[in-house]
């Protein structure tokens, strides 16, 4: 049974069906609502529940009113009206599964592989910079990577998958790839993007290979000459975890409107550069942070505090935008909808 949901103090309501979870809906109806891992773990999609019963998976039956449905677990058991962080008109996305030829492997650090996949001659699937694909495992789990390319090369993907050890997909999986081997992924999906229309200066604050999204946005920046200011601060523990260092460098050379400022936690004796914490190379550089659009991505830990921080050193909380690169394995199969 479909039931129907309404959206606090907005005129939106969208029906949802009953295998169907409360975000997949409100896409499905052409409302965009805050979403980054679709997994149950990072938390931006959490609403208020302000009526009704829903069944979120991994948690059961949550009745209204509650603070913290997490939408892209939840199904609906009965008519709910939800309060989300925020809600937007838009295009009902158009997402596509396609089969990806694996192109090219190499590893430019010990713990990172740089996939290039190629889809099928004459496919191309459109994105934005900062996205994320899905890349499926032979039992049906999946495992998200943000594109590393910008979105004009859209005839396949290049993804920076950092090892994690044990990890089905970063160890097992990227271990025995060959060139020739195919691999199933869906995309697009994430909000971690840049208003093409806004001219506020951009942060990008990345740990390890949350260098990828951060790449595709500056590459996209780049080619429509958008010239707005862009400072990227990459943090690692050692100077060989920055994996592509030179090429940020070699942006720094070329282009007046963008800087780059690596930070080492765990410098050598060599290392005269900035040290510490990422996130507080940027309160320290910029004092004053409400005319910036700060794009925070990687190691959980290190989003975190970069919002705590950065909240508190005066940046509104709609100009923190964020890919934290929570486990995504962790997801457990959504329990069937039972409307009442
Ligand atoms: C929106 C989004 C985008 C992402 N983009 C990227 C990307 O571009 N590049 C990239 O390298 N990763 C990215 N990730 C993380 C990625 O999806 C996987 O979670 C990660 O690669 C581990 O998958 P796995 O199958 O190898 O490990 P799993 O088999 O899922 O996990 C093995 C073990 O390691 C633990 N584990 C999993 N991930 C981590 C971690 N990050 N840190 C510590 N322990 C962990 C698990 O809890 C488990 O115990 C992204 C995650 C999200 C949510
Ligand atoms: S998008 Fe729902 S918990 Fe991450």
């Amino acid at each position: 049974m479909t039931a129907s949901v309404r959206v606090a103090g907005t005129d939106i309501a969208f029906d949802c069906g009953p295998d169907e979870t409360v975000l997949d809906a409100a896409e499905r109806a052409g409302y965009l609502l805050p979403y980054s891992c679709r997994k149950g773990v990072c938390t931006t999609c959490a609403a208020g529940l302000v009526d009704g019963t829903a069944r979120q998976s991994g948690r059961g039956l949550v009745e209204a009113p509650s603070e913290d449905l997490l939408l892209c677990r939840a199904t609906a058991c009965s008519s709910l009206e939800i309060a989300p962080a925020s809600v937007t008109r838009g295009e009902p996305p158009s997402r596509r599964t396609m089969t990806a030829t694996v192109h090219k492997i190499t590893r430019p650090a010990p713990d990172v592989a740089v996939l290039v996949l190629r889809y099928p001659i004459g496919k191309r699937v459109r994105f934005r910079a900062g996205q994320y694909l899905t890349v499926r495992l032979p039992d049906g789990d999946t495992r998200n990577y943000s594109m590393a390319n910008p979105p004009h090369r859209n005839d396949g993907v290049l993804l920076h998958v950092r090892g994690v050890p044990g990890g089905r997909f970063s160890e097992q999986v990227v271990s025995g790839l060959r060139r020739g081997d195919e691999l199933t992924v869906e995309l697009p999906f994430g909000g971690f993007t840049v208003d093409a229309v806004s001219s506020r200066p951009i942060v990008l604050l990345v740990t390890g290979t949350g260098f990828a999204p951060a790449k595709s946005i500056i590459e996209d920046l780049i080619q429509r000459r958008d010239g707005r200011p862009v400072h990227l601060y990459w943090g690692a523990r050692t100077s060989s975890d920055l994996y592509l260092a030179d090429l940020p460098s070699r942006w720094a050379s070329r282009y007046p409107w963008f800087r780059f400022t690596p930070v080492l936690s765990e410098p050598d004796a060599r290392w005269s550069g900035r040290t510490g914490p990422v996130h507080r190379a940027v309160v320290d550089d910029h004092p004053e942070l409400s005319d910036r659009e700060v794009f925070a991505c990687g190691n959980p830990a290190m989003t975190d505090a970069a919002r705590s921080d950065l909240l508190a050193a005066g940046l509104p909380p709609e100009r923190f935008h964020c890919d934290a690169f929570v486990p995504s394995g962790l997801g457990d199969q959504l329990e069937p909808a039972a409307h009442q």
